[in-house]
């Protein structure tokens, strides 16, 4: 299909949306026909999917050809390692009108934070795109809060039809969690510091909350050394009270570290650390009950206290092959996502997001409950002379009207500015499909 044909095709189908009343079934004499949603919905998904494989291949090109173009060796590498080095990201996340990702109280742990999830704001039609999506890319990204407050399962709940032209596959779920506290929490639910003197073991391991299956944990790689020693204490400890008090659970921890061949000891620090956990009930009365956890931590570069996105990306991409991620956030991701690419002024070649894919669903939580998309985002960020302006504004002798013109279009320069923006509206949401 010619992206004029699909154009015009789409085009068509938001008028028949736009008259359809807000049930948004279609209308034909008089009675609304499913399965003339259903086309609607497959169609507009297909649309949207096929631009977004099309910007992938684009950037494949595009990398490729810089990749080629250098002639000079010990450039060649730097732009390897910048430009080719890193996976797709495609940013996927749902909004309400207002911009909110999620209702929040200040108790992270109060359910209210639990019941806004982008599902649970996305009509069914933006769902199914979701999974689409999620079948698109290698691996679906969530920071270390989303992961523990929404418990995900991160996978693509979608169902094969006869006639789907597409393979289903779950993406690889990856969790930032510089300090591990948030797979601690779920895992403990407490977090342990092993540098304290009388450290209380837990004395269960609870691994059903996590859904997500075998997650990759980017970590510090102080982090992944902690935990790795918590779980050793774990295990030395569960053996001494199983004997005394014949404990109804036990605990198999297995723990596989890569190896680096060249027995580079600063290489080692970044390599994968794959741990199963296998937890066995014991059962009088009926087969023992045997559950198993498989989590592999990444460990990765810290800078500014939390991880380096570039040097995830990379490990993301050397260690693992993922060639395609989809960040569906939550807040402090989408928004460090975002500060790294303007850092240098939005250079194309350092910017680490590629596409973005918004839903906006027409409800509004306002500002007192609502959790903001970019709240952390800093679109000054990386400036020198960031607080020029400000200081000016101080002095008596400024006019007002000129520092708040110079701050506007210092403002208007730096605002973030998609390209190819396209929306497109499905079921009662809308869709915006764009490239940074
Ligand atoms: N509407 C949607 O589409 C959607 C999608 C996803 C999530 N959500 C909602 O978003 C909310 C959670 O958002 P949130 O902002 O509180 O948390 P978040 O973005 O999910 O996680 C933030 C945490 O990630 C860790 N992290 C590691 N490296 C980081 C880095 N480079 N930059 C930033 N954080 C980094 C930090 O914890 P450490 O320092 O401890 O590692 C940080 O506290 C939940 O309520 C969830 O339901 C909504």
């Amino acid at each position: 299909m010619t992206t004029a044909y699909r154009l015009f095709l789409c085009m068509l189908l938001c008028t028949c949306h736009a008259s359809a009343g807000p049930d948004n079934a279609v209308v034909q004499n008089g009675l609304a026909t499913s399965s003339s949603i259903d086309d609607e919905t497959t169609i507009k998904i297909k649309s949207i999917t096929t631009q977004l494989s099309s910007m992938m291949k684009d950037k494949r090109r595009i990398d490729k050809r810089k990749y080629q173009q250098n002639d000079n060796e010990d450039d060649m590498h730097q732009q390897a390692a910048d430009i080719l080095s890193r996976p797709f990201v495609t940013f996927a996340y749902a909004q309400t009108l207002d911009g909110m990702l999620a209702a929040t109280t200040s108790d992270q742990t109060d359910a209210l934070t639990k019941s806004t999830s982008n599902m649970l704001l996305s009509c069914p039609e933006s769902i199914k795109l979701t999974h689409h999506l999620r079948n698109m890319h290698d691996g679906i990204l969530v920071g270390g809060s989303t992961f523990l407050l929404d418990q995900p399962r991160l996978n693509c709940r979608l169902s094969p039809t006869s006639t789907s032209s597409y393979s289903i596959e779950d993406p690889m779920p990856i969790v930032l969690d510089t300090h591990l506290n948030n797979l601690q929490r779920l895992l403990f639910d407490d977090i342990i510091s092993i540098q304290e003197e009388n450290v209380d073991i837990p004395e269960d391991i609870t691994i059903d909350k996590i859904k997500a299956h075998n997650p990759i944990i980017c970590c510090s790689s102080n982090a992944a050394k902690s935990f790795l020693d918590l779980l050793e204490l774990f295990q030395d400890q569960h053996e001494v009270t199983k004997r005394k008090k014949r404990n109804k659970k036990s605990y198999n921890i297995i723990v596989t570290k890569k190896i680096d061949e060249n027995g580079d000891i600063e290489n080692e620090l970044y390599l994968p650390i794959k741990i199963t956990l296998q937890v066995t009930t014991y059962n009088k009365k009926e087969d023992d009950i045997v559950e198993e956890l498989i989590v592999t931590l990444l460990p990765c570069q810290i800078h500014t206290h939390k991880l380096d996105l570039r040097h995830v990306l990379h490990q993301l991409y050397n260690q693992f092959d993922i060639l395609s991620i989809m960040v569906e956030g939550g807040s402090g991701i989408l928004s460090s996502f975002l500060n790294e690419c303007i850092v240098d002024g939005m250079k194309k070649s350092s910017k680490i997001v590629d596409c973005v894919c918004v839903t906006t669903t027409p409800k509004v939580i306002g500002g007192k409950w609502g959790l903001p998309i970019f709240r952390g985002l800093d679109i000054l960020s990386g400036r020198t002379d960031r607080t020029y302006d400000t200081s000016k504004k101080n002095k008596k002798d400024d006019k007002d009207t000129d520092v708040s013109e110079s701050f506007s279009d210092q403002m208007l320069n730096r605002m973030i500015t998609f390209k190819d923006c396209e929306f497109v509206s499905l079921g009662q949401d809308s869709i915006f499909l764009g490239r940074l």
